[in-house]
This record gives C-alpha cells, structure tokens and sequence, in this order.
C-alpha cells in the first residue's frame, strides 16, 4: 500500500489556540482524509512542543510546574482538535519519554560524528521566538520575526556545523524546485539567509532549564529547535528500539506550517538530516498568515478568533470552509466576521444547503424517497454528468497541489450546475404530468447522484456535512468511496429522507452584531485569564449608593427541579422555591452544569427582576454566579440557609 506521511508543526502549548493556529491543522486534516479516501495508508502527525524558557516562565507565573502546565494545555489542545474534526494518527508530545531519548541520542550521533562542537556563544537572543540571531540579521536591532527586543547572551555552548551545508542546500533548493513552496519562499531563503552567510548555529543553553538535557553533559539543554524539528522522526521511532513506522513512513511526504517558520525546517532541518544521512523530507508548504480584518491576531489587541465561540454558533464545518475556501493556500488573508457570515449565507445555505433541499424534499414529495428504476437520458442531463467528472479531476488535482480554494470552487461549480439543472428541468412542472413520470424519475435520480459525488468530493473539506448529505440520500458506506464518483449510477434510488436544513440562511446585520458580541466577550474572559487585559478594557463599574444596592431583592432559593431547554443548548430551565411559592427561572449555564448537579441545591436568587422570555420561557428572577479566572461559571450555591431567608 502507498504510504502518506503529513505532519503539522508542534504548536507552543497555548491555553487558547485561536484560528489561525488551527488553519495548518485544518488544512492538513482535508489533505490526510483525502489521501485516506484515495487508498492511501495515511500517517498524520500533530502535537506540542512543550520545552523552552517561555513555557518554563508562564508556568512560574500560574504556579505550577512546568509539567502541570503543559499536560493541562494538552488537554484543552486534543478537546480542540476533536472539535476541529482532526483526523490525526499520532499526537506528539516533546516531553513524551521517547521523544526525550531519540533527541538526546541524535545530539550524541551528530557530536560523534563531528557535526556538533563544543565553543563559545556570543550572540542576540529573542525569548519569545526563542531563536538567536547574527547582529546583521536584526531588523532596528530587534528580532526580525517578532519585532522584540532581543538580549546579547555569552556562554559555553554546542555548535551544529550549519556553515558548511550552504551548497548542498542551494544544490537542493535548485535541483528539486518541488521541496520548497510556494517558490516564493525559496528566494526569501537564500536571499535573506543563505547568500549573507550561514553561521554555525548554537544547540544547547546553559540558562535554560526547562528542556531536553545534553546527556553526556547534563548542564546544557538541547536547543529548542533541535529538540521540536526532531519530533517529525522521533514519533516514528526514529532511534528506538522499534522504528517500524520510521522505515514504513519516512521520508515526510508534506510538512505543512505557517510562513514564518520556513527558515527552521528549509535550512536548518534538512541540514540535520543531512548531517545524520537520513533522507529529506518531500515537501515543505508554508502557508500565509491569517489576520483578523487585516490586523495580527493577538491576545493583547483583543482580536483573537476563537474557533470554539464560531464552532458553538455556526458549525465547525463552516470554520473549516471559511479557511479553506477563503484564502488562497501560500498567501496571507483575513478572518473577518462579514466575510465569514456571507460564505454562510451564499455559498452555505443559498448554494449547497438549497440544492440539498431541494432534490431531497422533492424526491420524497413525488416518490416517497424511493425513486422508480426506469430512467431515460434527456436534456442537460449529459452536461451535469460531464461537469461532475471534470470537477471530480479538477478536485484531485487541486488537492494534489494543496490549492484548497481551487479545489472549492471548483466543487461549487458542480453545486451550481446541478441548481441550474433544476431550473432547466423543471421537476415541479413534470410532476403534474403523469406520463412525465419516467422524465421525473431520471431528473431525481441524477440529483441524488450528483449529491452522493458531491458529498464525497467534500468530505475532506467538510466531513459532518458530507456524511450529513450522505444520510439524507440514503447512500451507504460502500456507495461513498473516492472512486464511487467516477460515474452516475451507483446510486439504488431508496432511503431518500429529509433532515433539517444544512445550513440555516442568517440575518446578516443582527448575526453581525452577535457575532461580534460573542467575540469580544471571549476575548475579555481569555484575557482575565491570562491576567493581561488592556487596560482601556477593564470593567470598572461607576460607585453606587447602598439605596441603589438595596432596591434588589436577594433571596436564598431552592431549586425543586431544573429541566434542559430542547434546542437551546446553554439553558437550563429551573423551578425554585423562594420560602412561599414556586417560580421559574432560566439560566444560561447548561455549558457548566447538568440539571442533576443542581437539584436539591439552595441558591441566591434576585426576585424583583422583571420578568424576560428566553427561548418562549418565562424568567423570573436571575440566579447569582460567578466568572472564574478560567473563563468558567460557578454557581453561588447557599446550602444550609433556609430558602425564603432575605440577603442584606
Ligand atoms: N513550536 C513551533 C513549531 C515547531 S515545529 C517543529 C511553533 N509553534 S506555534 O504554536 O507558534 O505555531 C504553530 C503554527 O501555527 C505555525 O505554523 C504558526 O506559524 C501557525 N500560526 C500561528 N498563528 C497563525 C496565524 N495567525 N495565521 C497562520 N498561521 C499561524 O511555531
């Protein structure tokens, strides 16, 4: 069988992973289903590089050790992924036992073989990128990639022999012009780093002691980068007792990063495996940067995208269209809440949610969702069948190439054409014609079909959807391979059934202002967390008088019952008693409790509230909580105070 290695980088352990970090994943999970569909036998590799001074320092400021704080934030990073939908074979962590040993043992190697030296290191730190610089590669004297003050740093240290492979690389660049893409970046390389001179590059700090330690020289700790490119080989067993997958996978078939990593793994990764005699890796994509309405994403601007919030709200497919669709594969783009709502609204819910729809609600409606047999050919039929098997090439092209919003458009060329060729057929019109039957039939017919190739074109895209579309069809596993798109006809006509719509149209202006709700809200909780909220956001509210306090009536609760709301997924409905009747209230926290959690429990209620409606349920008080640091909501519980006792 085929193999198929695709890796993403390691992600630095972040508690909130926002979406431009989740676009290599995306991005590569669409590539790894795709191979998977085409027979491939797939290894894709994520995971976490959790070593290094800044790690070490934001652990000391949670006070935890550096442990607790990267085995928390793996946590919340593989709940992000399963969110995500990301297929991946194998999550790598550099703290991972195997991991530690195959470093170490690749540090031994190259300094065996002469490829590491041991000399002095005078030269410009960045902490946060954690990368060292020659003075003439400083941008104003500052890190070139982050725009950060740098520190001059003198000390014992490793060397790798990183000089002397500036011909081989050049050699590599210019005799295989598919390692390095888009081509772009090839010049950017040998421009900006090659051409003024490769120096040998430090491998090990002596100040750093949150890493992987030199083994026969415990006071010097691997380089970061040494110890984070590494992990490509390492998750295969690479040095190990076992390196069955090692042999089976490597060398990578992609690796897949943002652009502003291309210098570690087109220089100096190839460089290591060189020096180790191991084979090169096939490809290296770098992608652009994704950018909040043309601004970098950062925490301390405020504009971060959280892909949970977008997930919670529209579906984690229509985040993972956005990315794919939206911006061009190599260049830099945008996430802005417009452009994502009208993807929504016109490719979404206008286009595919339409079509799916349609062709189903009318095969149910004239055949019962079991379509007759009998079909004959007739006109437009031809073109929507040729346009499905060009589209079908055109898709596996675009995927082979990495262009994800090629291959999209090129999808939505086939959506079209299958909305036109029911405007051109008219089923409405041959359903009040009995002897049009047969015609009816075929035009349903070829509808499912075109669905069941469309669906399986995008299921590396947008697998819930696909499987979503699948259902409604009635196609079975063995109906949606790959290759099943090849043709119409496969199809058995049965099982057709109607769910709810894929995508429901929004209103664009009130979903705008939601949406930038949410967002905000998000970005203030995950700044309170992280205790670094701008200071023109704080929340200071202005004093009040104690006649102002007093005008609430608090009062201790308790709660008789609490049911789930159907379809509102962040309500609880409660039934509360308040010393002399029973009440209902409803409370947005279903996110952090179950109803059983709840019951039995007395709770602080404000009861002079005017009443609300929520989701067509009356509200008649608001039970008090609390936000916590971590972005959660804790309940006031007040326990062992009769209900009917009156705060003050
Ligand atoms: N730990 C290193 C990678 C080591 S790989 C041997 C690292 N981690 S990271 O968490 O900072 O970044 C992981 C990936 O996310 C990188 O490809 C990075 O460029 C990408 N992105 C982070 N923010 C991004 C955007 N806003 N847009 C696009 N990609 C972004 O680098």
């Amino acid at each position: 069988m085929k193999t198929f290695y695709i890796t993403t980088p390691i992600y630095y352990p972040s508690s909130n992973l926002h979406i431009g970090n989740s676009y290599t994943t995306v991005a590569a999970d669409a590539v790894a289903r795709y191979k998977r569909m085409r027979g491939y036998d797939v290894m894709f590799l994520t995971g976490l590089d959790e070593h290094g001074q800044k790690i070490a320092q934001t652990a000391e400021k949670e006070g935890v050790t550096p442990q607790e704080h990267v085995d928390r934030i793996c946590k919340s990073t593989k709940e992000l992924w399963k969110l995500l939908n990301i297929s991946y074979d194998k999550f790598i962590r550099t703290t991972d036992d195997y991991h530690v040993k195959s470093v170490q043992k690749i540090f031994k190697e190259l300094y065996d073989k002469g490829e590491i030296y041991k000399s002095e290191y005078k030269g410009m730190y960045c902490t946060p990128c954690e990368a060292f610089w020659t003075k003439t590669q400083l941008v104003d004297g500052k890190c070139p990639d982050c725009g950060r003050e740098v520190t001059e740093m003198s000390e014992e240290a490793y060397f790798f022999r990183l000089s002397k492979y500036a011909d081989r690389l050049l050699e590599l660049y210019k005799s295989n012009p598919d390692f390095l893409q888009p081509a772009s970046r090839v010049n950017e390389m040998i421009n900006n780093f090659i051409k003024p001179g490769l120096e040998d590059l430090c491998v090990s700090r002596t100040s750093v002691k949150w890493g992987i330690p030199v083994d026969f020289d415990p006071e010097h700790v691997i380089y970061v980068w040494i110890d984070a490119l590494s992990n490509y080989i390492t998750a295969l067993g690479y040095g190990s007792d076992d390196d069955s997958l090692y042999k089976k996978y490597w060398p990578a078939d992609v690796h897949l990063m943002a652009k502003d990593i291309v210098r570690f793994h087109s220089i100096i990764w190839p460089a290591i495996l060189m020096a180790l005699g191991e084979p090169l890796p096939k490809k290296i994509f770098a992608h652009g940067w994704l950018m909040f309405d043309g601004d970098k994403m950062s925490k301390s601007k405020g504009n971060v995208v959280d892909p949970v919030v977008l997930s919670e709200r529209y579906s984690v497919d229509a985040i993972r269209y956005y990315l794919l669709k939206e911006i061009p594969f190599g260049a830099d783009g945008s996430f802005t809440n417009r452009a994502f709502i009208n993807r929504i609204n016109s490719d979404l819910a206008n286009d595919l949610g339409n079509l799916v729809s349609r062709s189903v609600s009318m095969a149910v409606k004239y055949f019962g969702g079991s379509i007759p047999q009998t079909r004959e050919g007739g006109e437009y039929d031809d073109d929507l069948m040729s346009t499905a098997a060009q589209v079908k090439t055109e898709v596996e092209k675009y995927l082979d190439e990495l262009q994800f919003a090629k291959a999209l458009t090129s999808l939505w060329r086939l959506v079209s054409r299958a909305n036109k060729y029911i405007d051109e057929t008219s089923p409405w019109v041959l359903g009040k014609d009995e002897s049009k039957k047969d015609r009816l039939a075929c035009v349903i017919y070829n509808l499912c079909e075109t669905l069941r190739i469309i669906s399986v074109l995008l299921t590396p895209f947008m697998p819930q959807t696909a499987e979503s579309i699948q259902k409604q069809i009635g196609v079975s596993e063995n109906e949606v391979t790959w290759d099943s798109t090849q043709s119409f006809g496969v199809h058995k006509g049965s099982g057709i059934s109607k769910a709810e719509n894929l995508f429901p149209r929004l209103d664009t202006q009130k979903e705008l202002e939601e949406l930038q709700a949410l967002l905000e809200k998000s970005n203030k909780q995950s700044a309170k967390a992280a205790d670094e909220k701008p200071a023109d956001e704080k929340e200071e509210k202005p004093q009040i008088d104690i006649d102002d306090f007093l005008k609430s009536e608090l009062t201790v609760c308790r709660v008789t019952d609490c049911q789930k709301i159907e379809k509102a997924d962040k309500l609880l409905k409660f039934t509360l008693f308040d010393g002399v009747s029973e009440r209902t209230v409803v409370s947005g926290i279903a996110k952090y409790y179950s109803p059983d959690e709840l019951k039995g429990h007395n709770v602080i209620v404000v009861t002079n509230l005017k009443p609300a409606k929520l989701r067509g349920v009356e509200s008649n008080g608001m039970i008090l909580s609390a936000d916590t640091p971590d972005g959660g909501i804790k309940v006031v519980f007040a326990d062992g105070i009769p209900a009917g006792s009156k705060l003050r």
